[in-house]
């Protein structure tokens, strides 16, 4: 089986590889009427983009996309949305190392002891070029779902985390590190410069909310809605944790501390905290959908590690070419589309349930 398709009644397919013509992304199920041009998609993608900063890779893709079926007299026609970026800055010759050795934390070995060969050129299909086709179906995703509103920052990089009382929304898109602490910003700057020029990487964990997800939506038991969540984002390349609402804390916690009391609201039940990440019994609970995403260092970098080359020889890896030096900063797009295309998945699963 090959799985390249996630959701059940509004789902998307991605394609491509790294240093192919384009890369996209196919959304099957998206309810028809829904206003749609590349204007709705684009600004997602830019916010994605590489090589906007120094803390991220320096390869230049103005990632354009284009919709190629599926809307018609701008509205979406409730046929397949086919969603197009083309590569324009693929240096292959970047690669040859990666041709022969197996960089240790990426996909290479994985990836030729299942399939016998692989697209090494820039990573091929293992390549997080392929999130900019999530962040473009998330887009679409979004229109399903306008009640949600949905919102994504940097926590932590390495062992620099930021701090709540300085927390800030507006400042999230005022830096480069997608963060909501300005002074935090300022560390990062100093980290991530000091990881890149010591050939090495960082790192990072990022947290997303959903305000605005009414009581109801997500099922009992084998597709909790917290299940539905963990794996998406654990399907984001370079994610290794998953935590819903308190998470691995909760464990920590007592029955009566972990508890989200109630108290009788005007417009229904008022929550006094948000342990659960608004989320019971694999059910939405009205409150915030909070989830907190671990990323891990990029495993390209230019200081060597031991490794076998595709002959089985031993070896060492320095990966040249243009990497991200943190790939949780450009993950919080990411995470963000992840969270929309599961929300419209959910709103209408339980459309059709309940109705
Ligand atoms: C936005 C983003 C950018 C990434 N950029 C790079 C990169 O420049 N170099 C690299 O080695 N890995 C990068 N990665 C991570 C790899 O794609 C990932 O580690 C690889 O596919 C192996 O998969 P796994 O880490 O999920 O096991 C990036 C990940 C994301 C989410």
């Amino acid at each position: 089986m090959s799985y390249n398709t996630f959701g059940r009644v509004f789902r998307f397919t991605t394609w491509g590889e790294s240093h192919g013509p384009a890369i996209g992304a196919v959304v099957d199920g998206c309810p028809p009427g829904l206003a749609l041009s590349e204007t709705e998609v684009q600004p997602f993608l830019d916010k994605r983009r590489p090589g906007q900063s120094r803390f991220t890779t320096q390869r230049q893709e103005p990632d354009q996309v284009r919709i190629l079926s599926g809307v018609f007299d701008g509205k979406t026609t409730g046929t397949p949305i086919s969603l197009m970026i083309e590569n324009v800055d693929q240096r292959s010759k970047d690669y040859s190392e990666v041709a022969n050795a197996y960089r240790p934390g990426h996909a290479d070995y994985a990836y030729d002891a299942k399939y016998g060969f692989r697209d090494y050129r820039g990573g091929g299909r293992s390549s997080a070029r392929e999130t900019a086709s999530r962040v473009a179906a998330g887009a679409v995703a979004r229109l399903v779902i306008p009640e949600v509103r949905i919102r994504a920052w940097v926590e932590q990089i390495g062992h620099s985390p930021i701090l709540y009382s300085r927390f800030d929304e507006t400042e999230i898109d005022n830096n480069a590190f997608f963060s909501p602490d300005a002074t935090a910003a300022t560390e990062w700057e100093r980290l991530v410069d000091a990881a890149r020029k010591d050939g090495s990487s960082l790192g990072a964990v990022v947290v997303c909310e959903a305000y605005g997800v009414p009581a109801g939506w997500g099922a009992p038991l084998y597709a909790k809605l917290d299940s539905e969540l963990a794996a998406a984002m654990m399907s984001i390349n370079a994610v290794k944790g998953v935590e819903i609402g308190d998470g691995f804390a909760a464990a920590l916690a007592t029955g009566e501390g972990n508890a989200d009391p109630m108290r009788p609201g005007e417009d229904g039940p008022e929550f006094l905290a948000n342990h659960a990440g608004g989320i019971a019994g694999g059910i939405s609970t009205g409150q915030p959908v909070r989830v907190r995403v671990a990323f891990k260092p990029t495993s390209s970098i230019l200081t060597p590690v031991e490794t076998i080359g595709r002959d089985g020889e031993a070896t060492e890896i320095r990966t040249k070419g243009r990497h991200d030096p943190c790939v949780g900063i450009r993950g919080v797009p990411v995470v963000e589309a992840m969270m929309a295309l599961v929300l419209a998945d959910q709103k209408l699963l339980h459309r059709a349930q309940i109705g």
